[in-house]
């Protein structure tokens, strides 16, 4: 292996992320829930049309929120896809609901929606939609579903701020949904995430389970004299360290997805005659969808041929990476009733995907140099 020069992912400081996490130290505030905590619910409000939304300290945590938040118990069922990532469908289970795997479509790698209604029973209680790539999932088809079934939706949005589904902010559809600051995303704080509340009468309830099951934001407000242990709940407050560095990155949301898009727009274009002549496969964004520009992706005809790329771009020192291991054929999915050649679309592509470098300051002679090394690669 030669020495790394292009890395998967390289997190970028894109305005005053520093400025402001020193404003936080100087605030004298620095736990959960601080002047910039708040402002950074603000502006996801805003961004997404949500009525609330609370920073959490990871998706994972905004999704073990939502199935506290659902009431879910031993013996409820929970459809999700089996290609995603494993906190998407392990906060369900968290509680005792039972995963039921859904297999994805074959273009944009979403939940199939049209195989959901088969896999709905009287147990069945929620649908959690994954926006992959932070393209839309048919949103139509499968809120019509479930306002048919009378399930929830929670739409695990982590790939997909900023993406629209006929015009409307992914993460607007969900009783709930759920947001990935993580180090990988297009805005980022580190480690970080965020519950997206769209139906009001969960907001209270909400607040409560992020502060340990106790009532203490409705005694900050001054709604309650002290307060106490009321519900269950758990520690999912960030810093508003970390808040302050997340309201630096999203004061600079236009121009990060301007450079995103650039990236992605230039892959596209100039693999299309390779992809073209080697039947790999490139992303594909449904007219519905604005997209999130999150990743770029491609599909190789077979497992070896992936294999062959990755081993040929780290002799070039470039990082491309796979996901996701279909989690139907995992140890814990067989555990739930899951088998191979359930999800014959998710297994498929989960050998032959692969996500190439992507981040916001990837500069166009390292862009160069990957579209370059991906052209000289030989079978
Ligand atoms: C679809 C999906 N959901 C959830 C997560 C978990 O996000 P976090 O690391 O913020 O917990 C990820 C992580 O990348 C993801 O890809």
């Amino acid at each position: 292996m030669s020495e790394l020069l292009i890395p998967f992912n390289r997190p970028s400081v894109e305005g005053r992320e520093l400025e402001l996490v020193q404003q936080s130290i100087a605030n004298g505030h620095i736990s959960g829930d601080g002047v910039f905590t708040k402002r950074a619910n603000a502006m996801l409000e805003a961004l997404i049309g949500a009525p609330k939304v609370l920073l959490t300290t990871s998706c994972t945590h905004a999704l073990e929120m939502s199935a506290i938040l659902l009431d879910l118990k031993e013996g409820d069922e929970v459809i999700v896809p089996a290609f995603t990532f494993v906190s998407s469908v392990n906060a369900f289970v968290l509680r005792g609901a039972k995963p039921v795997f859904a297999d994805s479509r074959g273009d944009t790698l979403n939940i199939d929606e049209t195989q959901i209604e088969r896999l709905i029973t009287p147990r069945t209680r929620a649908i959690v939609v994954v926006h992959y790539a932070g393209v839309g999932c048919d949103m139509d088809a499968i809120s019509a579903i479930a306002d048919k079934h009378g399930v929830a939706i929670v739409e695990d949005n982590a790939h997909g701020l900023f993406a629209k589904y006929r015009g409307r902010p992914l993460g607007s559809f969900g009783k709930l949904a759920t947001q990935s600051f993580h180090e990988t995303k297009n805005v980022n704080c580190g480690e970080g995430g965020a519950l997206v509340i769209n139906d009001a009468a969960l907001i209270e309830r909400a607040e409560i389970v992020r502060e340990k099951g106790t009532n203490r934001s409705r005694f900050f407000r001054g709604q309650v004299d002290k307060y106490t242990w009321v519900d269950i709940g758990s520690s999912y407050l960030p810093s508003d360290m970390l808040a302050a560095y997340l309201v630096g990155q999203l004061e600079k949301a236009d121009a990060i997805q301007a450079k995103r898009g650039a990236v992605w727009d230039r892959y596209a274009t100039e693999l299309a005659g390779w992809a073209n002549e080697h039947g790999v496969r490139l992303p594909v964004v449904p007219p519905e969808c604005e997209q999130s520009y999150h990743m770029f992706y491609v599909l190789f005809p077979t497992l070896e041929e992936r294999q062959s790329m990755i081993a040929h771009l780290m002799s070039q020192g470039i990082m491309a990476v796979f996901h996701y291991l279909p989690l139907n054929t995992s140890e814990m999915g067989l555990q739930f009733g899951g088998k191979a050649g359930d999800c014959p679309v998710a297994e498929s592509v989960s050998d032959r995907l692969l996500r190439l470098p992507f981040y916001n300051g990837m500069s166009r002679d390292e862009q160069s140099r990957v579209i370059e090394a991906i052209h000289a690669w030989r079978r």
